[in-house]
This record gives structure tokens, sequence and C-alpha cells, in this order.
């Protein structure tokens, strides 16, 4: 199975955030820091792709808080996947409401109010569950497009529990295909598939990126949905082009506010710029269209 994300949470004063932001921001790939509602400290978030060394990430934050001049905060490490385990399976979590969709766990199955289309998604290895800022904006923001057309081909690289795919095939009455690099996270897809009674409309593969054959031989998607970091996301840029149909659009999200113009700026290279933005805790969803778009 492929290694998880590794995510790194603590709280510190607003006014020691540079110092923290300086000294874990060029390890992480990706470090967001959100204001809490009724606390003084903000939260810092970072993420990493690799297993960060503990004795590395404790020697930052003391020489941070050193620099700060605050006591050394309490700090916790952990793998995403083992986050969403342990702790979502434990927590019966309550449905979410997110955008258009009603995102929901097999015990609150029949839940969908009126209007909203149900999402089944079970707590496991995958990330995916619509608790994450991103996932949540991408749902938002499939949930807008398609207030304005139906999409019939969709692609979604990336796709762990298999939401963002599932979300589309509901909403546009359509089939979608996922991809992920991580084995587990393909099977928990297809099992979330077969939940959701997309059997036969909602498949995934393991593969990375687009290389694929059979995502090759799909081509092209007028649906491109990819939630992953600001730096694989870069490097999909050409392949994401070029797997893209004339008027299609591409919902990319995993990446922070400050990277932003680094994403747009690959995108940019290939002929697709920015048509709408979501934003949620510091985290962005981008919604792209061709430049010389005609729907
Ligand atoms: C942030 S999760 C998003 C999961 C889900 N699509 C969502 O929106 O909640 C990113 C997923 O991308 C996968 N991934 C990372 N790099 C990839 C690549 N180059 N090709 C395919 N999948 C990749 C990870 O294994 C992970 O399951």
């Amino acid at each position: 199975m492929q290694k998880p994300l590794w995510q790194l949470l603590l709280e510190v004063p607003r006014p020691a955030l540079p110092a923290f932001e300086g000294l874990l921001g060029d390890e992480a790939s990706a470090l967001a820091t959100m204001e809490q509602p009724g606390k003084a400290e903000w939260l810092i978030d970072a993420i990493y792709e690799e297993e960060p060394a503990r004795a590395a990430i404790a020697a930052a934050i003391t020489a941070a808080a050193e620099a700060a001049g605050i006591p050394v905060p309490v700090w916790s490490l952990e793998s995403l996947a083992q986050r969403d385990w342990v702790s979502e399976n434990q927590r019966n979590l309550a449905p979410l409401a997110l955008g258009r969709f009603w995102v929901h766990g097999e015990h609150d199955r029949g839940t969908t109010p009126v209007g909203r289309i149900g999402l089944e998604i079970e707590a496991s290895i995958a990330f995916g569950t619509g608790r994450h800022a991103t996932t949540a904006a991408c749902l938002e923001a499939i949930g807008a497009l398609g207030l304005k057309r139906r999409y019939r081909r969709v692609l979604d690289v990336g796709c762990g529990s298999g939401v963002l795919a599932m979300a589309a095939a509901k909403l546009f009455a359509t089939s979608a295909l996922g991809c992920d690099i991580d084995e587990g996270s393909v099977r928990v897809a297809r099992a979330n598939a077969r939940a959701n009674g997309l059997l036969g409309r909602v498949d995934a593969l393991v593969a990375d990126g687009l290389s694929a054959r059979r995502i090759k031989a799909g081509r092209p998607y007028d649906l491109i949905l990819a939630n992953i970091l600001a730096r694989p996301l870069t490097k999909l840029a050409m392949p994401i082009s070029r797997a893209l149909a004339p008027g299609g659009r591409v919902v990319l999200s995993g990446l922070l506010a400050s990277q932003e113009r680094q994403v747009l700026g690959a995108y940019a290279l290939v002929g697709l710029k920015l048509e709408a933005r979501r934003a949620r805790d510091g985290w962005l969803a981008l919604v792209l269209a061709p430049r010389n778009r005609r729907a």
C-alpha cells in the first residue's frame, strides 16, 4: 500500500505564526494557518508527503518557540489514513451537508433530505470522508458547476474514497472513472461505489496521474477532478490539459492560498485559466476552463 500523507497540528498565538511558518514551511508540502473561533491560539496544519523525522520536527518547533518567545507548544504528528480510520470510526460521524450533497455513513442511510444528493462514504483507510476542507470545497464546486450544464465524461485523479467521482456521477447522471496511486484507496472507492448503487458507473484503478492506458483510452474528459497537493497538481498540468475536452472544466484542490499563483501559472502555460475559486480553512478549490472556450 502507498504511504499515507502525514499531518502535523499545533496551536500557537498569532504573533508567533511567522516564526513557525518559517521553520516548518520548507519541509512541508502544504502549510495552513487558521484562526479558531473563540480561541486566542491559531491552528497550524502542515501536510507532509513522507513521514517527517520526529526529532527534526521537535527541534524546529523548539527553535520557533524560542524565536517567538513562547513556551514550546504541544504538537501531534499522525498519518491522515490512521486518523480517518481510528477517530472517524469511533465518532460515528454525523452527516454533512456540502453544497448539493449529503455525505453520510452507513448508519445514516435513508436520512438524505429532499433536494440533496446522498453520498454514502464509509470511514476507512482512504482519504475523502468530506471532513477535510479540500473535499468539501470540491463538492461545493462540483455542485455549482451542475447549475450550469451537464458533464458526461468524468475523471477523478487521486480519487481516495471515490467521493468526488461518485458526486459527479450522481449529479450528472453519468459514469465516472477514478484513479489513485494507493491500492487501498482504489479498493475503498470500489466498495463505496457498490454501497451507493453505482456499480458499473463508477470504477477506480491504480494509476499515477493520468498515465494508465485505460485513462488515456477514455479521453477526452469534459470534467477532470484532482484533489491532490500543489506539487503533483503542477506536474499534472500538461497531461490534464491534453485529456480535457474543448469547453471542459477542471477542478483542482489540495493547494493552499499561498500556492495558488504557482499552480495557476503551470496551468496558464497549457491554456487553462481560472474561472472560479472556493476557499475553506486556508485551502482552495479552483475551477479552470480552457482560455478559448466555447461553453
Ligand atoms: C487529498 S486526497 C483526495 C481524496 C478525494 N479525491 C477527496 O477529494 O477527498 C489525495 C489522493 O490522491 C492520491 N494521489 C496522490 N498523488 C497521486 C498521483 N500522482 N496520482 C494519483 N493519485 C494520487 C492519494 O493517494 C490520495 O488518495
